[in-house]
């Protein structure tokens, strides 16, 4: 791990000149010598380095501290960089390109030669996607590289929706990040198989099941991500991630069930937070009540989910409880995420 003095670059005006602000082009030397930097994207803040280079790629998996085996995401901001990335585009993922490119989706795709093989974990398929964030488009540009990315957090933790969460995981580690604000999807990219016949869903993200469905046809999700017996093909899946600091606990209860978990806690004198929405924040006693966005909007849940998880650790909280939301729409990403925070732990009233 090498140390360095991190930067940050604040780009605040987003516009049609934004390829040519300095801020940019000083992120992107770095990315030229095969460092790493930290950008925006529409969904979370990614850790970004030259998916050409193995090099840069150790760089990002070490500033992380990411085990070796879980491949990264290689963003493009044009589908000629496409070329020596992947082997061939599949109709269906071309179909899905057109209609959700630039955006969140990742699409995983046969291998392409030129591909460091570092990126792919050793795998012979790559994800790749178009992020529609003109910061990370102009980054990409002006690099004149695609740029392999993981979330920008350090592994195991909720990924970053603002520059200050990547400040607060990887000062020290990486020479700079591209403040360009707080990201708007707020959850990581769609994750989907393309070389199956049916489109697979590995993560779930900011483009729904139903929206692909809408363009291809039937899509299915992987089973693993119902069923913990099944190996994910996507590896990051099978890492614990997002977790807060104390324990977080899953309950799919009314606000009074879940009130009186809390009560029974705090009569044993333990502190006690929990995750809720706008449309319940009154309705509980605890020592912390963080509300993320409200459940009747469950795109403003997504938005600021990590941002909630993470200042849980600004406190001094014992223990976690948080509601769960239906898995319809964006409501899968978000339950998938919080499972994983909660380790699996889900207290239901009978
Ligand atoms: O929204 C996002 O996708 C963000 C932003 C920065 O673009 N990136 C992101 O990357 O979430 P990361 O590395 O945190 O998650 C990538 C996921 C992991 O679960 C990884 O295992 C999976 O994608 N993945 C990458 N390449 C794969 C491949 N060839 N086959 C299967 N899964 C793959
Ligand atoms: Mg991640």
């Amino acid at each position: 791990m090498e140390i360095h003095d991190t930067k940050i670059w604040t780009v605040d005006k987003i516009d049609g000149k934004i390829m040519n602000c300095p801020q940019i082009e000083e992120a992107s030397l770095w990315i030229k010598k095969n460092e790493v930097v930290a950008f925006p994207t529409e969904t979370v803040y990614g850790l970004g380095g030259n998916a050409f280079s193995n090099e840069a790629v150790e760089r990002i998996f070490a500033a992380k501290g990411r085990p070796g085996d879980n491949p990264l995401i290689v963003h493009i901001a044009d589908e000629t960089q496409l070329n020596g990335l992947v082997s061939h585009v599949p109709e269906q993922a071309k179909k899905l390109m057109e209609a959700f490119w630039p955006g969140p989706l990742t699409l995983i795709l046969p291998k392409g030669e030129h591909v460091a093989s570092k990126v792919t974990a050793g795998l012979l398929s790559v994800g790749v996607r178009m992020p529609s964030h003109a910061i990370a488009l102009a980054l990409i540009q002006k690099s004149g590289l695609p740029i392999a990315a993981p979330s920008a957090n350090l592994s195991g933790k909720p990924s970053p929706t603002t520059a200050g969460h990547v400040y607060s995981d990887l000062k020290g580690r990486i020479p700079g990040i591209i403040d360009g604000g707080p990201t708007g999807v707020g959850v990581e990219s769609t994750v989907v198989d393309c070389t199956t016949d049916v489109i697979t869903i590995l993560r779930p993200g900011g483009v729904t099941k139903e929206e692909l469905e809408a363009v291809v046809g039937n899509v299915q999700f992987d089973p693993a991500l119902h069923d913990h017996k099944e190996a994910p093909k996507s590896p990051g899946m099978k890492y614990t991630h997002y977790a807060p600091n104390a324990p977080f606990v899953l309950v799919d209860s009314d606000p009074e069930f879940l009130q009186n978990l809390v009560d029974k806690d705090k009569a044993c004198g333990k502190k006690v937070g929990i995750l809720t929405t706008g449309e319940r924040k009154d309705a509980y006693h605890a020592d912390v009540i963080i509300p993320c966005g409200y459940r009747s909007d469950l795109k403003s849940v997504a938005h600021s989910l990590y941002d909630a998880l993470r200042a849980f650790n600004e406190t001094d909280v014992d223990i976690i409880y948080g509601e769960v939301f239906p898995k319809k729409g964006v409501g899968v990403a978000i339950m998938n995420r919080l499972e994983k925070s909660a380790g699996g732990k889900v207290i239901k009233e009978n």
